[in-house]
């Protein structure tokens, strides 16, 4: 396929998150799309050895960031769009899990971390960003939720209580810029094979055991699969997708 015909071409995106195995699958997905990506994760020489072995390196830049300070976010942002010149997508995807606690007995430092990373981290990247994509033609911000932000598990709270929050984030940016053809859509997976759920449970046949009879397909998704997702949403296959969320979890919250 010519590139100029693939769904992200002369498209801009940062990911965040992008040391991880699902940041490294978007950013990879939509570099095979045609995209230009940059790929941002606090793990900076993580996020550098994963752009330099993703299939365009040099259609690539990776940026150290912590996007829960609101510095770093802005210098991510502005030095993507000097480096690029434009930015047409923002897929926040970094996050991180609190320690498994009830409510009661959960820090306060901890909910405080998670509601950090993982909501105002989303909204310092869009707040800086949103200047630059209001520029954009087909630009769109994509959150990376999860199930848990639908339902929860016993010791949750936190990361529950900040995916939800991020579904409610999603809505106002729609809300606050449709009228200026800026998109905002969530994208929930289930549990994904990550070095997340290897590390958690210590291999990926334990995690499978534990994880895979929640979801009614009876397996947890490959980082490969929600990448699919998360490349539709953001192309102009989803044109007329906004303020919403898209559940890729294999049935979890049917039940
Ligand atoms: N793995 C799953 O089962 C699963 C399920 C549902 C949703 N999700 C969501 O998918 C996304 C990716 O998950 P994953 O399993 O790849 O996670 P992961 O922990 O493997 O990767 C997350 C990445 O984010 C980076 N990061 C953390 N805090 C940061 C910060 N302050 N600034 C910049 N980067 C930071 C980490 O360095 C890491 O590279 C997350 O939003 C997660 O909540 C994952």
């Amino acid at each position: 396929m010519e590139s100029s015909r693939l769904p992200l071409s002369g498209r801009i995106a940062i990911v965040t998150g992008a040391a991880g195995d699902l940041g490294a699958a978007i950013a990879g997905r939509f570099l095979l799309a045609g995209a230009r990506v940059a790929w941002l994760d606090r793990d900076r020489a993580g996020a550098e050895a994963r752009a330099r072995l993703g299939p365009a390196p040099e259609r690539s830049v990776a940026l150290g960031c912590d996007v829960a300070d609101a510095d770093s976010a802005r210098q991510a942002v502005e030095a993507t769009a000097a480096h690029f010149g434009a930015l047409h997508i923002l897929v926040n995807n970094a996050a991180i899990v609190s320690p498994r606690l009830p409510i009661g007995e959960l820090g306060v430092d901890d909910w405080r971390r998670a509601l950090d990373v993982n909501v105002t981290g989303a909204f310092l990247m869009a707040k800086w960003a949103i200047p630059h994509l209001l520029r954009a033609p087909g630009a769109v911000v994509l959150n990376i939720a999860s199930q848990l932000g639908h339902v929860t598990n016993p010791g949750a709270g936190a990361y529950s209580a900040s995916k939800a929050a991020l579904l409610g984030l999603t809505r106002s940016i729609a809300v606050d810029y449709a009228q200026q053809g800026l998109r905002a859509v969530s994208l929930s997976p289930g549990s994904v094979m990550t070095s997340r759920l290897t590390r958690r449970y210590g291999s990926e046949a334990a995690a499978s055991a534990r994880l895979a009879p929640r979801h009614p397909l009876g397996r947890i998704a490959t980082p490969a699969e929600i990448a699919e997702a998360a490349l539709f949403l953001a192309s102009d296959a989803a044109a007329f997708v906004t303020g919403t969320d898209l559940l890729a979890d294999g049935g979890y919250t049917a039940v």
